[in-house]
């Protein structure tokens, strides 16, 4: 059969930063290709599939990825040979099969979903349809229409993103007025560019973090980037919370300690859980904050649904390191009502089949769902705009500069106008 998996191939490539990750390369008995790469995170959630990498110090300071390509060359690759590639759900079940563990910790959750998703790329180019419905097709998502993601833009970071920044690590500008594709795109860069100026404007130096967005240095507290982007959206003639939003991900497992208090050292404040949500409920009233995404810890599973019953009317309250894209942690979230959204990352949970699970999941539970870059091992694949497209997901989110992002951004124009939208 010609859309059989006749070789798979993986290789050590460079992601952002200079550390490396691993890329695979699917080809079918046609001679059709599908080529996909695995990102990773700076502040990876405890709980998520594993970026199995090398741990000798004498390669790239420990985090070479030669066993993860290894594992797909010698292990991954004689179990997948053969298999149909428009049968993703069997190609997943394969991989699942060589490593069951949620953690992956054997063969590595990079070294799986690269494999994943170069299938999913080779089923596409053989069927001749874009990813997007390629996707749609094989797991028959998204309801009858497209309708497309809106940006959710970092403009500022901090925390493990970015030295002497902000103790939270993420703050974004998301598009609320739906004004078609490219205007989102256009309205919430505008932003980020007239904040730039604004930035300089006070002194403020306009250096950038890993996801491309601002590191100011000099920053006096944790909510004065909330107040700055409200200036620089009226700055570029967008009307803060009508046209356009804040979202924020504290990523708080960061600066949460073992005393269960959360550290906030820029703004010399350790607060109790209680007292971590009184202090976002005050900047929900006070600033144009329409979501906030890993507010608390990865583990404080008891705070979580009293800060979703105090904002969840209001905002979207996310969950990431919470819930790691897995459905066994989304459902025990969902059952105690920790949170109203999701963010989505493959290569937290190791396939795409996986993937779309938890999307399924939380969508049918009414979850708001957003599809995320990583902050660290980015590469310039743009699977995640194809995965949302293809799920309908409600949001993408993804830096503002930077090769690796705007890539993604210009695969969203891209889809939209091949749909017309
Ligand atoms: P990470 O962070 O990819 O570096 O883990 C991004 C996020 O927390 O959303
Ligand atoms: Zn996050």
């Amino acid at each position: 059969m010609k859309t059989q998996v006749k070789e798979i191939r993986a290789r050590e490539i460079l992601s952002t930063g200079g550390f490396p990750t691993v890329e695979a390369v699917v080809t079918l008995e046609s001679g059709v290709v599908g080529v996909a790469s695995v990102p990773y995170g700076t502040s990876a959630g405890k709980h998520e599939a594993v970026t199995l990498a090398d741990g000798d110090p004498r390669r790239y300071r420990g985090k070479g990825m030669l066993k993860a390509v290894r594992n797909v060359n010698d292990v991954i690759a004689p179990k997948i040979r053969g298999l149909d590639a428009l049968d993703q759900h069997t190609i997943d079940e394969h991989l699942i099969s060589l490593d069951p563990t949620p953690q992956r910790r054997d063969i590595g959750g990079n070294a799986i979903l690269s494999v994943s998703l170069a299938c999913a790329r080779a089923g596409s180019a053989a069927s001749g349809l874009p990813l997007y419905r390629h996707i749609r097709d094989t797991y028959k998502t998204g309801g009858r229409d497209f309708v497309l993601p809106k940006p959710m833009v970092v403009v500022i970071e901090g925390g493990r993103h970015a030295d002497n920044s902000t103790d939270l690590q993420e703050y974004l500008v998301g598009v609320v007025k739906d004004r078609g594709t490219r205007e989102n795109v256009r309205a919430a860069i505008e932003v980020y560019l007239f904040l730039g100026t604004l930035l300089k404007k006070k002194g403020y130096s306009t250096n950038v973090g890993t996801e491309g967005a601002y590191a100011p240095t000099a920053i006096k507290s944790n909510e004065e980037p909330l107040s700055l982007i409200e200036e620089a959206m009226e700055d570029a003639g967008y009307k803060p919370g009508e046209d356009v939003g804040i979202a924020m991900d504290p990523a708080a497992s960061e600066f949460v300690g073992d005393d269960g208090l959360y550290h906030l050292a820029r703004d010399g404040q350790d607060l109790s859980p209680e007292d971590m949500i009184g202090y976002y409920e005050c900047l929900v009233d006070k600033y144009c904050v329409y979501s906030i995404e890993d507010g608390l810890g990865e583990d404080d599973w008891s705070a979580w649904p009293v800060m979703n019953k105090r904002l969840g009317e209001k905002i979207m309250v996310i969950g990431d390191d919470l819930t790691v894209t897995n459905v066994d942690r989304l459902q025990k979230a969902i059952d105690t009502g920790a949170m109203n959204s999701i963010l989505i990352k493959p290569n937290q949970v190791g396939t795409l089949t996986e993937t779309i699970a938890a999307i399924n999941l939380a969508q049918y539970n009414g979850l708001k769902v957003v599809v995320s870059h990583r902050g660290g091992g980015e590469t310039t694949d743009t699977l995640i705009i194809d995965l949302a497209a293809a799920t309908n997901a409600d949001f993408v989110k993804v830096g503002p500069s930077r090769g690796e992002r705007v890539v993604k951004y210009n695969r969203l124009m891209e889809i939209a106008d091949d749909l017309g939208l």
